[in-house]
């Protein structure tokens, strides 16, 4: 009797010391019932659902009590620099450092982040991009060029259009990072691709801690099964000298970082570099797919090109640069379909000002959130039917870019915000702009590829993916495809660097 009046005593002390109430000037509070998780469930369940059901009740400002952590949402794009300009109250870094401690199992000592985004930079920007891209497009192609399509290169063939992008793009990203530029080892590649998807898969739980028990297990074994895939001794050859992956290694040495450091962080990159590309590139043929109008504006824009002499190595990447209808097609699929939080932590007392002059305090040890998803990127206020894909959304009627979006009478600065915005905006858009447009040029240049179902819809999201940058598809879109081109000679023209490995 005793010890049970105690537990409760405790209790109804825990529940008054981890309640907390509204002071003056902070955005409205919303704990939920459930005492220290809060909302937890319902955002982790649906976070576009539940934040548009918050904006409704509280505006484009509030706080929200999500498994102990209070977060401050913000959603009025007028008012984002507020936070993205702000690297002195708000931190980037230490909410990621305790993601990539949960989701990857790694902690880099002596970790600078400003010396890793420069160091990143080098690779994925300015000149070094070029040769990446040039690499990377080898690679699809000489993947596409595989024995399994050319030995009946007329036979169609079916698969579903998610697995075939992120089979494509994750292999061919992965030859291009990881592998040895002459390294074709299938069963690697394929054991790779199957193990990160399972892993991938499981991503939004880990991140979150709602694993359970037994998949808890399975993200330990996919976890290790990875970190020895990924080491050197057990891939086909070790790294060209002075490749990324060497230099990244050498990166963590001056860091500090010892061997089993550097073995977990190529998990952390392999993710980092390879989990949006495929899942973008579905969605962009998704959308070009099912919408025949644009289907047809994007491949006249490729005719005008005059590409189809052949399915070469090297496709110009000074003609990709000027390919406005594709590039709006682009755009329009990523507001559609890229879904990041960006959090920073509070790390001192800060009043954030929003754009029309009101100012709220945030709490230091709290994090602050936009979610660029419901505001831009489908704010019916911003965007015109936001839900759906119009391949021009982005064009003005003399072809150039369209720029101009407003909310609220005022002109946006962020209209759309699929790399996030302000110093840590994304390392890899470049290169993953870059990478997407070839390879669906080279899909819609080099193949026949249809839908098995002339009339099939896109399917649903998965809503649990909300939050981890690029959504994923709930179920698939059956296609089917084969080669364009008969003579097995006009592929891989300057040589394949991979011609047995298989799809
Ligand atoms: C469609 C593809 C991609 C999307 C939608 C995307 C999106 C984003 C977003 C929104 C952020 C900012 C997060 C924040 O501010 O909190 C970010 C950061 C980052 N992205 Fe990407 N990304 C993509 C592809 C890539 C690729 C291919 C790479 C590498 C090659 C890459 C490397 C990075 C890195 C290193 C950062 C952290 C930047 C920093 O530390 O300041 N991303 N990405």
């Amino acid at each position: 009797m005793m010890w049970t009046i105690v537990l409760l005593l405790l209790l109804l002390l825990f529940l008054f010391v981890s309640t907390r109430s509204r002071s003056k000037n902070e955005p409205p509070l919303d704990k939920g019932w459930i005492p220290w998780l809060g909302h937890a469930i319902e955002f982790a369940k649906d976070a576009a659902k539940f934040l548009t059901r918050m904006k409704m009740k509280h505006g484009d400002i509030f706080t929200v009590r999500v498994a102990g952590h209070y977060v401050t949402v913000l959603l009025d794009p007028n008012s984002y620099d507020a936070v993205l300009q702000d690297s002195v109250s708000l931190d980037f870094s230490r909410y990621a450092q305790v993601l990539m401690q949960r989701i990857f199992s790694v902690q880099l000592p002596n970790h600078d982040p400003a010396a890793q985004r420069a160091w990143m930079q080098q690779y994925f920007q300015g000149e070094s991009l070029a040769h990446l891209s040039y690499v990377m497009q080898r690679n699809v192609l000489s993947l596409l060029s595989s024995p399994e399509i050319l030995q009946n290169p007329t036979d169609w063939k079916r698969d579903g259009l998610f697995s075939f992008c992120y089979g494509l793009l994750f292999r061919a990203g992965y030859l291009t990072l990881f592998g040895r530029e002459h390294s074709c080892n299938s069963s690697e590649l394929t054991a790779v691709y199957e193990e990160f998807r399972k892993f991938d898969g499981l991503l939004s739980k880990i991140a979150r801690s709602t694993l359970k028990r037994d998949e808890k297990k399975m993200a330990c074994v996919l976890r290790e099964r990875l970190w020895d895939l990924l080491s050197p001794a057990q891939r086909c050859g070790t790294a060209e000298p002075g490749s990324w992956q060497q230099n990244y290694r050498q990166h963590l040495r001056d860091e500090g970082a010892d061997e089993e450091t550097q073995r977990r962080a190529m998990l952390l990159q392999l993710w980092t570099t390879q989990c949006n590309a495929g899942p973008a590139a579905f969605w962009f043929l998704g959308f070009l797919l099912t919408n025949p109008e644009a289907l047809r504006a994007v491949k006249e824009e490729i005719d005008s090109l005059s590409l189809h002499a052949g399915c070469q190595q090297r496709l110009p990447l000074d003609q990709l640069q000027h390919t406005p209808v594709l590039d709006s097609a682009l755009n329009e699929t990523l507001r559609l379909t890229a879904a990041v939080t960006i959090t920073r932590e509070v790390l001192q007392d800060k009043t954030l000002r929003m754009a029309d002059g009101q100012e709220y305090r945030l709490r230091r040890g709290d994090r602050v959130c936009l979610f660029p998803y419901l505001s831009p990127q489908m704010d019916p206020e911003v965007h015109h039917k936001p839900e759906k894909f119009k391949y021009d959304r982005f064009l003005n009627m003399d072809g150039t870019e369209k720029k101009d979006f407003f909310k609220h009478g005022r002109r946006l600065k962020y209209y759309t915000m699929p790399w996030g915005a302000g110093k840590n905006i994304c390392v890899g858009r470049h290169f993953a702009v870059s990478i997407i447009k070839q390879f669906v040029l080279t899909v819609l240049t080099c193949m026949d590829l249809e839908l098995c179902d002339p009339n099939a819809a896109m399917p649903p999201v998965n809503t649990s993916r909300y939050g981890f940058g690029m959504l994923q598809p709930n179920g698939e879109l059956e296609i089917r495809y084969r080669l364009k081109r008969l003579n097995p000679t006009s592929w891989g023209s300057e040589g394949s660097s991979c011609s047995n490995t298989a799809l």
